[in-house]
């Protein structure tokens, strides 16, 4: 099946960023949000990083205009039923999701995938929410998704093979790094980089280190390009202790104890920041 046009489900942080790179890659979006006031916050901002773009010579003024022609914005969910491909970028909300996947399966073509970019939650149970759950699939795109290449794409048990095929070819199609995985807890990426980076909080704590200091010494010493507590601010802690929780929920007795001692301490630092000053983090700028 061809894939011409693609619904973007959600506008915010990762919708918008979906849509930008699907709209550059020359394909038309249909992008749904709650509201056309969101909507129309959602294009400013595609708007906004193509400009960025034009300045800095990665694409023409033309390009930027067709790309941006190529965004219809919805409110109403069945307008996105002439699509091939349905990529949902709402709210982390298991419940949200299958509400959503239920609606979207009803009102597609039957041959239409249909992919959810969660980060933590299992895609199995969100396929579960329709009656087509061979057509269902993860696409974990990374943020900012119009940066980061890596789109890691989750195959259930009931994905049907064509599905996750053309899902793994889209991604390549608009330029991204597809990584096959199957629907485990925190996939591939989250699921080493969180304990990581809450054993590297714990740290701060047990060797009395101070936050610049950890990240100094991963970065001299481990070669991270970026230390894990200026990582965790730019995630952003609430985040990064939403999926931690997650994360321990999915894996319970398998997920080592001190990965959620640290979790802990990332919130109650989360809680120290915030009562220092709103919109800090770990690192001052
Ligand atoms: N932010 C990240 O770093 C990141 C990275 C990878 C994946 N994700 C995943 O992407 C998804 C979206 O995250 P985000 O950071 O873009 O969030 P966001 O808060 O920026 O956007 C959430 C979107 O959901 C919509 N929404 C809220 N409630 C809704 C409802 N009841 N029905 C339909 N839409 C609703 C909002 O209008 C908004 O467009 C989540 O599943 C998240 O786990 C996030």
């Amino acid at each position: 099946m061809e894939i011409s046009r693609v619904g973007v489900v959600g506008l915010g942080t990762m919708g918008s960023g979906i849509a930008q790179v699907c709209v550059q890659a020359g394909l038309e979006v249909v992008g749904r949000e709650v509201t056309s006031e969101l909507g129309e916050k959602a294009r400013s901002r595609i708007d906004h990083y193509l400009s960025r773009g034009v300045e800095k010579g990665r694409l023409t003024q033309d390009e930027k205009e067709a790309a941006l022609g190529r965004l219809c914005l919805v409110t109403d969910l069945t307008e996105v039923a002439s699509c091939q491909l349905v990529i949902e970028a709402a709210f982390e909300d298991l419940e949200v999701k299958r509400g959503l996947f239920a609606e979207l399966a009803a009102a597609v073509a039957p041959d239409a995938i249909l992919a959810t970019n969660t980060s933590a939650l299992s895609v199995t149970e969100i396929a579960a929410s329709t009656e087509s759950p061979q057509r269902v699939v993860g696409m974990h795109f990374f943020n900012p998704a119009p940066v980061l290449p890596l789109v890691e794409v989750i195959r259930t048990a009931q994905t049907s093979d064509e599905v996750f095929d053309a899902a793994y070819a889209f991604a390549q199609r608009i330029g991204k790094e597809p990584v096959a995985c199957n629907d485990t807890p925190g996939f591939i990426v989250n699921r080493i980089l969180i304990p990581l980076l809450n054993d590297c909080v714990r740290v701060l704590d047990e060797a009395r280190v101070a936050p610049e200091d950890v990240d100094r010494a991963m970065r001299f010493g481990a070669n991270w390009p970026i230390g894990p507590c200026a990582l965790i601010d730019l995630i952003g802690i609430d985040v990064h202790v939403h999926a931690s929780e997650a994360l321990h929920a999915a894996l319970g007795p398998s997920l080592p104890r001190r990965g959620y001692a640290a979790t802990r301490t990332a919130r109650a630092l989360a809680w120290r920041r915030c009562e220092l000053a709103a919109g800090a983090g770990f690192c001052p700028a």
